[in-house]
């Protein structure tokens, strides 16, 4: 049996739409039915869902032997423990600063709010910025509209979020798409099986 890991939200849309064109579909809608482990249309691949930023935990601890996340978690996260073998392109958007529309820069120790700490202390150390870094859960783009913080480190797709709130983008900081995750030990001892699923990915990948 191969258990893959996805995430309900968002990748999940775009993920049952490529894992069906790849023959896996899942016998219940996880959407109307509570259960966490859902078989498929394959009895050999069950599917996990849990949350998006648990996804390279299960698939590190070998819980789930492959998993579907964004690259904005796996750089959080730190991927060195996994195998990272596709690019699904889905789920795509960009990792980014925004600020106050107009907002001046600000030269010395400046506050950023953002639920990706570490990828955003790497981004300003990187640059020789001074940032003070807030964690957040959600809800990043409120911070500078209170007084919490001076810019942020958010998701920017449409960028529809950040004009509702008076918000700009500034610097890219990465392009974000979901990819295919493997623990390292079960690439050894079932390579076979997932070998295969992995043609049967590049393939239904090469055809959309
Ligand atoms: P959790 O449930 O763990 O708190 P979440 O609420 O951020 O996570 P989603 O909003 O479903 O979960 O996002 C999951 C993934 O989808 C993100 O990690 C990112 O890779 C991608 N994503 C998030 N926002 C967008 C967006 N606006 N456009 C495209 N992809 C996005
Ligand atoms: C994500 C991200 C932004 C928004 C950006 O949030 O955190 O808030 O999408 O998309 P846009 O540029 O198209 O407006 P999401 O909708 O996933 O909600 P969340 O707060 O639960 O993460």
């Amino acid at each position: 049996m191969l258990t893959i890991a996805v995430s309900k939200g968002r990748i999940y849309e775009e993920a049952l739409p490529f894992l069906e064109e790849a023959g896996i579909t899942p016998i219940d809608d996880p959407k109307t039915c509570r259960k966490l482990i859902l078989q498929t249309s394959r009895d050999d691949v069950q599917l996990v869902i849990i949350r998006a930023t648990d996804v390279p935990t299960f698939v590190e601890y070998g819980a789930a032997d492959l998993g579907i996340a964004g690259k904005d978690v796996l750089l959080e996260h730190g991927a060195e423990s996994l195998y990272e073998p596709l690019d699904l392109k889905i789920a795509c958007c960009r990792l980014m600063t925004a600020a106050p529309k107009d907002a001046p820069d600000i030269s010395g120790r400046i506050r950023v709010a953002t639920k990706y700490v570490k990828t955003a202390q790497r981004y300003f150390a990187g640059r020789g910025i001074q940032a003070e870094i807030i964690k957040l859960y959600g809800s990043m783009e409120l911070a500078p509209l209170v007084g919490l913080a001076d810019c942020i480190v958010d998701l920017v797709d449409t960028g529809n979020t950040l004009k509702a709130n008076g918000l700009e983008p500034r610097d890219l900081i990465m392009n974000i798409s979901s990819r295919l995750v493997v623990n390292k030990a079960a690439m050894k001892m079932k390579h076979q099986a997932i070998q295969s699923l992995l043609d049967q990915f590049e393939k239904t990948l090469a055809e959309r």
